[in-house]
């Protein structure tokens, strides 16, 4: 029963999504660099422009204004936000919470990068919006192109030639998908730090699985074909309002389609925090990362998108799509996964942990409870979480 209201309630919001043009206006929200300045610390917005034409906006807090330590040697980290996020998750549990405010407290120059097509990367110059092909990518190319361009771009302003990297979830995904398929990078990554990991679905137990996985985790569907290269829930109201409702028909539904979207309960969240994630979150996204994603739980493998044999054939030149080869990655690479994640869960990140020959550390967080949202929302990730990462990222600095 419960499954199908699921069902119902996220082919609403897809099939709005799709019928709807995103409505989406920037001057009224408050952006990071506006909310980072809101606590008294200084912020810059950079664009960076990919090879492929994306306008990707980097958000920045160069310094900390209780250290002013403009003038001192100051690593720079660079943080990434997980699928349908943005910048605003490593900010919205404030200064004495959330990690990037941390960082920059701990004396490193903090950037944050922001994927195409979510709200601060939605300008394409080669590329209307509005054209189908705006939406013609997936995670593969945010961790193929976005991140390298966002790093080669950190390295170029602050003259550091390596950066440290901390994501979540999807975050966490494309920087396997990076150092595995663009091994140069390895150099410039002086360490990384793997918050929520996501590779393995298998045993992935969230209801979007078993919702969609079945109708759209395989390639040549109806479904697909359908929803292939459009954008899939972008902040609108009407998208919201439609999971709001059905907020009072099922209490294990929260009010908002990103934060329903995790699944895991709220033993541990900030529900200030959340409110805060609200304003900005969905963020926007393509139809084809979720598809990738849940082709990854049908196949219980982590590689790269399934066009169906013919078109992988052309692409591929192999009926199969390819493995994501994570044997190539080299750059040291700490892991923090808990046990109540349902999106990216204990077993499968003993799978990741058994193909990733390199890993320096598999953390698993103590509190049973704790789930895939809590690693930018827990009102306890700074003792649980942001403080590990921090001590790590401080030994590669001998601080
Ligand atoms: C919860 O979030 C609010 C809003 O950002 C923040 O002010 C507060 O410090 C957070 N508390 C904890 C324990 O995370």
């Amino acid at each position: 029963m419960g499954a199908i209201a699921y069902l119902l309630v996220f082919c609403l919001a897809v099939g709005l999504a799709a019928a709807e043009k995103s409505d989406y206006c920037l001057s009224e929200i408050v952006k990071s660099d506006e909310r980072i300045r809101s606590h008294g610390y200084p912020a810059e917005a950079h664009t960076v422009v990919t090879e492929d034409g994306y306008v990707l906006t980097l958000f920045r807090i160069p310094y900390s204004h209780k250290l002013k330590n403009q003038n001192e040697k100051r690593p720079p980290v660079l943080l990434q936000h997980g699928l349908f996020s943005n910048s605003d998750c490593f900010l919205s549990s404030g200064p004495d919470n959330s990690l990037a405010y941390l960082l920059a407290d701990a004396g490193y120059d903090v950037w944050l990068g922001n994927a195409r097509g979510n709200i601060y990367s939605r300008e394409n110059n080669i590329i209307s919006i509005n054209s189908p092909k705006f939406w013609h990518f997936d995670w593969h190319e945010i961790g193929t192109i976005d991140i390298p361009a966002m790093i080669d771009y950190i390295i170029d302003e602050t003259g550091h030639s390596q950066v440290h990297y901390a994501g979540h979830s999807q975050g966490t995904t494309v920087y396997l998908v990076m150092l595995s398929e663009r091994p140069e990078y390895n150099e410039k990554v002086k360490s990384g730090h793997l918050l929520a990991p996501c590779a393995f679905f298998e045993h992935g137990s969230s209801f979007i699985f078993k919702a969609m996985g079945p109708l759209v985790g395989t390639p040549g569907g109806l479904w697909n074909q359908l929803l292939v290269d459009t954008e899939l829930i972008p902040h609108n109201n009407l998208v919201n309002r439609v999971v709001d409702n059905s907020c009072h028909l099922s209490n294990s539904i929260c009010n908002n389609a990103f934060i329903m979207f995790a699944n895991g309960g709220y033993v541990n969240s900030n529900a200030s925090s959340m409110s805060v994630l609200i304003e900005t979150h969905p963020a926007g996204s393509s139809s084809n990362q979720g598809i990738h994603f849940l082709q990854l739980w049908a196949s219980h493998e982590f590689r790269q998108y399934d066009w169906g044999t013919k078109k992988n054939q052309e692409i591929y030149g192999q009926e199969l799509p390819p493995d994501y080869d994570l044997s190539l990655i080299t750059a040291p690479t700490h892991s923090y996964s808990s046990n109540n994640d349902a999106l990216c869960g204990p077993k499968d990140v003993d799978t990741l942990v058994s193909k990733f020959t390199h890993l320096t550390e598999d953390h698993r967080v103590p509190v049973q409870t704790f789930n895939h949202l809590d690693f930018i929302i827990a009102k306890n990730m700074k003792e649980l979480v942001n403080d590990l990462v921090i001590e790590r990222i401080n030994s590669y600095e001998g601080r």
